[in-house]
């Protein structure tokens, strides 16, 4: 089983301009909290509990501020820093000592993703190769593009193609076995001067050691990368979230849930929290407690 996660929070964040001159794109809001709760919580709900966050030198000390070594959530939570964008396959190599023999899931930190997600710890139980997604969208071009035979084998990958040959969208979440280091280094950039994340799934395509597993219509993987998308993910959180009076990817709920910490230590942890709304409804989750009867949590 794959432990080790990497959640991949750089970039310049150029396309939100200007909501991100002074904050990272990963800590703008999503409704009711930073952006990043949303993949850290996908990670955790994993069952993984040794993550690093890689992020560039200017926004790591705001991140490492929120989130700190990550033992009240009953995690590990380690810091690397990204000096520039030079590809999400970058992130394998400088996260080359924090994995050592071990595989890697990486994550993006702009991609949000809602529903049951059995199909990440399926993926995460894979011995051999490497695991990614395909979900259906409308606009494959904007995103890696994968293509199927008759027989559902994935066949062909293309990086944001003009004309693409499946509605097949790669979301932002994948997982390795331990060649993933090596692999990496023998990448050369793109065209764009990037370590790109579909070179690297390619050379397991090649090898016919790539797993890609179809998200069903039921998941939804939000999109963050335009200032109409932020709305959007921001109001779907706002809907379920109203609807079932639960929260999506509250991190301490999640940390319980998963009896990464106890109840007694999120009574703790609620003391420590201003008043306020997201205070009342831990304390209405402690007091109930990890009891199997409650909700899965999901995001
Ligand atoms: O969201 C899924 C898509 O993510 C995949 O379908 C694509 O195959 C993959 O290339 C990527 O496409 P994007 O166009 O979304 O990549 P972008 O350059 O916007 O980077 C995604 C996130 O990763 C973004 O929040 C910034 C961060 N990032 C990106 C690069 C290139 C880094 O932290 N460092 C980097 O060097």
């Amino acid at each position: 089983m794959n432990k080790k996660a990497i959640l991949l929070a750089g970039g310049a964040g150029t396309r939100l301009f200007p909501l991100t001159k002074i904050v990272c794109k990963q800590l703008l809001p999503i409704y009711d909290k930073p952006m990043i709760c949303y993949p850290l919580a996908t990670l955790m709900l994993g069952g993984l509990r040794e993550i690093l966050i890689i992020t560039t030198p200017k926004d790591l000390p705001m991140l490492r501020d929120y989130l700190g070594d990550g033992s009240r959530l009953g995690i590990r939570i380690e810091y690397a820093e990204q000096p520039k964008p030079e590809g999400i396959a970058q992130a394998f190599l400088i996260a080359a000592k924090f994995i050592g023999d071990s595989g890697a899931s990486l994550i993006l930190g702009d991609n949000i993703f809602y529903g049951k997600l059995d199909f990440y710890r399926d993926a995460l139980a894979i011995e051999r190769g490497a695991c990614i997604f395909g979900y259906q969208v409308r606009d494959p071009q904007r995103y890696g593009v994968v293509e199927f035979d008759a027989d559902g084998k994935a066949i062909s990958l293309e990086e944001k193609p003009k004309h693409p040959k499946s509605h097949f969208a790669v979301p932002g979440l994948y997982v390795y076995d331990e060649r993933v280091v090596d692999l990496c280094r023998t990448l050369r950039p793109s065209a764009r001067g990037e370590l790109e994340i579909t070179d690297l799934n390619l050379l397991y395509l090649k090898e016919k050691q790539l797993h890609v597993k179809l998200l069903s219509r039921g998941m939804a993987w939000l999109d963050t990368g335009t200032q109409t998308s932020l709305l959007e993910a921001g109001n779907y959180i706002a809907t379920i979230e109203h609807r079932q009076g639960l929260k999506i990817a509250c991190l301490e709920e999640v940390a319980l849930r998963m009896r990464f910490i106890s109840q007694s230590d999120l009574a703790a942890i609620i003391d420590r929290l201003p008043k306020g709304e997201y205070r009342n409804y831990l304390r209405m989750v402690c007091d109930e407690g990890s009891s199997t009867a409650a909700p899965e949590p999901v995001g």
